[in-house]
């Protein structure tokens, strides 16, 4: 017995999934996959959002999650406004035919620009255990989806950024994704673990626990006479 069945990788999860290989994702091996997989697992994610998806990867790996876990009420989130033009083409999935939708039915699409979904998002006061962020990677826009999209956080849940990987500034004209990892780092705000060496590189955040002064140092503080 093995706790991966690898055909079900091959035959599903990377089956018609371009821009897979982006998290080191191809026929039996589900690279990063496993990642996204095992975030949503252990948090267990009653909501996943996730910005911007080529191929319908990443959705369907977290939606496989909370599938495997059966957790009750559980969604996950697609926002793509099929933007080609942001330079990585349109998304394999615009037919409702195409194996993502037909295996995948129920992941929830919005068809917007990120700017756009937040609006609808923010009016229903979701929040999720886990948010990927992978649509415009310039600089401004990354930073921007960041900044609204972790409003939408719950508590102790994470965000995972694709293309943070040096090769992906070298190629890509205008990837911000690298120097947004960067200050989010020097911020102090967020813990910050990056796999910027697999495949295109992703990193994953979590808001570090407010800093409160304890019951304990102000006992100590008021003995000492401070
Ligand atoms: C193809 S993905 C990037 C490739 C990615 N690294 C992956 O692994 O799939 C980018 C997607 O984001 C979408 N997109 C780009 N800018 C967007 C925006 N501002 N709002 C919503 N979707 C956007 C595009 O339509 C595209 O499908």
């Amino acid at each position: 017995m093995s706790l991966i069945d690898t055909s079900f990788v091959k035959s599903v999860l990377n089956h018609e999934a371009p821009w897979s290989e982006s998290h080191d994702s191809t026929g039996e091996f589900l690279g990063l996959g496993m990642l996204y997989y095992s975030l949503a697992y252990s948090l267990r994610a009653r909501v996943a959002i996730c910005l911007g998806s080529g191929g319908g990867f990443v959705p369907r790996v977290l939606r496989q999650a909370q599938r495997d876990l059966a957790i009750p009420g559980s969604t996950t989130i697609l926002v793509d406004a099929n933007l080609p033009e942001a330079g990585w083409g349109a998304p394999q999935w615009l037919e409702p035919s195409s194996f993502f939708r037909v295996r995948y039915p129920e992941v929830r699409i919005i068809q917007q620009r990120t700017d756009d979904a937040i609006r609808e998002l923010r009016s229903t006061a979701v929040r999720a255990e886990l948010i990927h962020i992978d649509a415009d990677h310039s600089y401004e826009q990354v930073r921007r989806d960041f900044e609204n999209y972790s409003e939408l956080l719950a508590v102790g849940g994470v965000i995972s950024l694709h293309d943070t990987g040096p090769d992906r500034v070298r190629d890509i004209p205008g990837m911000g994704v690298p120097r947004l990892i960067r200050e989010i780092r020097r911020s102090g705000r967020w813990d910050v673990l990056e796999f910027s060496e697999i495949a295109a590189g992703t990193a994953v955040v979590r808001r570090r626990p407010q800093r409160t002064t304890g019951l304990w140092t102000r006992v100590k503080h008021r003995f000492r006479g401070h």
